[in-house]
């Protein structure tokens, strides 16, 4: 595995969104706010801290909100700058996202979370990169992308982030198996959703990996799942019978964003850290539930 510097970042975002119907009929999943930010703006800002410089988005034409967000808006910066409104243009600008390129990568067909990344595959090169999963919300110091990268930095491998699952839940994810007992751990298997009974652990894949370029000889080479799709599971699956892959547990808190209840967990812990409503909405929480 090459040892150059991660710059680079995919986010899939061409989803459905299928389990927050109606709301996502006419906008994307990925734009619905938390508090007053878009779900994949935490994304882009978390991999910017960690300095990746090129964002690839993975999208389709029904998600042209997402790169009208991430573009610059000259007629709303006049019109704040005339209206003397001047100290909003840092919520359209922020510091953090300056220095930021995006490119967007058209996947009209719906063929699976490895499918996504391997069309990224001729902006890669032969660079280890990161790959952020928008609906996958992390609030913790240091960031989960910035655990990964001292993971990465200090093995110079692919490393994926995971955390311990109820077993009610396992069949939502990938699920690694392992005979170390402390993290990070060098990858044994991982395994795409399985059912409870067939989960070789309780630890589960959340949505951000740093992986070698070399991930996308094995994506070419993954067939189809049961349901038609090519999942990255079974492309890391495939790598790590070629070099190591570490799994790092996430110390911190996730949501996951694209099911009713993370998306309302992290709204109201998000608000409870924010100062300007915090004080309003924990007596607003205390009176209702009383
Ligand atoms: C994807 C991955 C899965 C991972 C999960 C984390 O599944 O395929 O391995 O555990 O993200 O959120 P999805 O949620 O897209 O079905």
């Amino acid at each position: 595995m090459s040892i150059k510097k991660v710059t680079k970042a995919i986010l899939p975002v061409a989803g459905f969104g299928t389990r927050f119907l109606p709301a996502t009929k006419a906008t994307p999943k990925e734009m619905l706010p938390i508090i007053d930010k878009p779900l994949v703006q935490y994304a882009v800002e978390e991999a910017a801290l960690v300095g990746i410089k090129e964002i690839i988005f993975i999208t389709n034409h029904t998600k042209a909100s997402i790169e009208r967000h991430f573009s610059k808006s000259s007629k709303l910066e006049e019109k704040l700058i005339s209206s003397n409104k001047k100290h909003h243009l840092k919520k359209i600008n922020p510091d953090i996202l300056q220095d930021l390129t995006y490119k967007y990568i058209n996947q009209e067909d719906q063929l699976g979370l490895g499918h996504a990344i391997s069309l990224a595959k001729d902006e890669i090169n032969d660079e280890p990169f990161a790959v952020l999963l928008p609906d996958d919300l992390f609030i913790s110091k240091p960031s989960c992308m910035h655990q990964l990268l001292n993971t990465f930095n200090k093995y110079k491998k692919s490393v994926i982030a995971v955390n311990k699952i109820h077993s009610d839940n396992i069949h939502n994810y990938g699920v690694i198996s392992t005979k170390d007992i402390s993290s990070p751990y060098k990858l044994d298997g991982i395994i795409e959703k399985p059912s409870a009974d067939k989960a070789p652990s309780n630890i589960a894949v959340c949505g951000r990996y740093i992986l070698s370029s070399d991930i996308f000889n094995h994506l070419q080479n993954v067939k189809k799942d049961h349901s038609g799709e090519i999942q990255l599971t079974d492309a890391i699956q495939s790598l790590i019978q070629k070099e190591d892959v570490m799994a790092c547990l996430y110390e911190g808190e996730k949501y996951d964003c694209g099911s009713k209840k993370g998306y309302i967990e992290a709204t109201i812990k998000l608000a409870l850290n924010d100062d300007s409503i915090k004080k309003d909405i924990t007596s607003f929480i205390r009176d209702i539930v009383e």
